[in-house]
């Protein structure tokens, strides 16, 4: 791994170095601190940038905090979820039901009862059971429930690390090929209204061609799904999947560029009459969340174990799994070497507190000489950081998380 510098990272332009300092010197570690600023300059942009008729639900399950939550429920924008939890947690954040969308490959009954009582905007489908169930519980309840169906292409957008999935066998939603059986169910479901399609099947794009020739692949999809089985289209879902760079190898993705060429799309001739009042959905949770977390840990101890060093660190992946899970390379800086001036670099292993040589964060882990009471910081753990892993594992206190203005 190469040594990082703050210059590289959003984070540490929105954030003061005397505010970070209080943090990192007086407050109990380890935590998780959250930029509202990051949040907002990464929605200014993804907004900026894509044509209006594109509308925005922040992926909850990127980071569900309440903070997190409430904020960007204040710039405007919807939130896709996952659970009844989310949804809740949606609507105590001050989302209105009109603005929460429910998707997942296996939703209790519980959940999708909650979901049909709250009158959310859509439930989308993943599974024609899914949906004889959803019709039945409106039924019940006297309601007609708006649906997504969600279909797993036959096409790729190409993540490099799987965790969303390509065209192959899938759990998510239902294969293109079985579109027949959902429409014949479709038809004999009277509490349900079908308001268009999801496609979604990657995560973590760097390219925008990518995203945009997804989107092509999905509206192409829509249009014959709609003349095929003569539906009207209102709404078609993208998803998510738009990257954030990990390692400093890695380049932001070009917003503008993708902005640029998805307004050429949505306007040209042979597209302009099927889309017209549709509105076209991203889902984005890495790309709004990701950048504006940090994971702080202290180190206690340092040892060599045969010729190598090893920094002990109070954190682990009871609070930050990611980088073990997926292999995943998020960069590592030691702020209290960068605040006392310190210049030269060395190489440690770095591990966490727990009884497994899984909490370990690599050998080779290049950052300013490091002394145990120092405070390095995890970047970019804003996203799938802080539920995404594996809190009760040996007991220890939960993280902390701190969001600053
Ligand atoms: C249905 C759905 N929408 C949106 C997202 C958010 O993806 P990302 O964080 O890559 O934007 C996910 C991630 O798993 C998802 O499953």
């Amino acid at each position: 791994m190469k040594k990082v510098d703050l210059i590289h990272f959003d984070f540490f332009k929105h954030i003061s170095t005397d505010c970070l300092k209080d943090i990192v010197y007086k407050y109990e570690l380890p935590k998780y601190v959250y930029s509202k600023k990051v949040i907002t300059e990464s929605l200014i942009s993804l907004r900026g940038n894509l044509p209006p008729m594109f509308e925005i639900f922040y992926a909850q399950k990127s980071n569900p905090n309440k903070n997190i939550l409430r904020h960007i429920n204040s710039l405007g924008i919807s939130c896709d979820t996952a659970s009844q939890g989310e949804i809740r947690a949606a609507l105590e954040s001050g989302f209105e039901s009109e603005k929460i969308m429910f998707t997942g490959p296996s939703k209790r009954e519980p959940e999708l009862e909650y979901a049909v009582e709250k009158e959310i905007f859509s439930v989308n489908i993943e599974s024609v059971q899914e949906l004889m169930l959803l019709d039945k519980i409106a039924e019940r309840y006297g309601k007609k429930q708006n649906i997504l169906v969600r279909f797993n292409p036959n096409y790729e957008t190409g993540e490099q690390t799987r965790i969303i999935g390509g065209s192959g066998v899938s759990k998510f939603g239902i294969d293109i090929e079985q579109a027949d059986d959902f429409f014949v169910q479709y038809q004999k479901s009277k509490h349900v209204s079908l308001l268009g399609i999801h496609i979604f099947n990657s995560s973590q794009i760097l390219d925008w061609e990518k995203i945009y020739n997804n989107t092509k692949n999905v509206i192409n999809t829509a249009k014959e799904l709609s003349e095929k089985y003569s539906f009207k289209v209102s709404y078609i879902d993208l998803g998510g999947g738009f990257g954030i760079p990990y390692g400093t190898d890695e380049k932001h993705l070009d917003i503008k560029s993708l902005g640029i060429s998805l307004t050429k799309l949505v306007s040209d001739k042979v597209y302009n009459e099927f889309l017209n009042g549709v509105k076209l959905i991203f889902e984005p949770g890495r790309f709004l969340s990701g950048a504006s977390g940090i994971y702080l840990a202290k180190v206690q101890y340092k040892k060599i174990s045969r010729g190598k060093e090893i920094l002990l660190i109070d954190g682990g992946i009871h609070h930050f799994l990611r980088p073990v899970l997926l292999g995943a390379s998020h960069p590592v800086v030691n702020l209290s070497a960068y605040y006392e001036g310190r210049e030269k670099e060395k190489t440690y292993m770095v591990a966490g507190p727990l009884c497994t040589s899984l909490d370990a964060y690599g050998e080779d882990v290049v950052l300013l000489e490091t002394k145990p009471g120092d405070v390095i910081a995890f970047m970019n753990a804003g996203a799938y950081g802080y539920t995404e892993s594996m809190p009760y594992f040996l007991s220890h206190p939960h993280a902390e998380e701190i969001f600053l203005d």
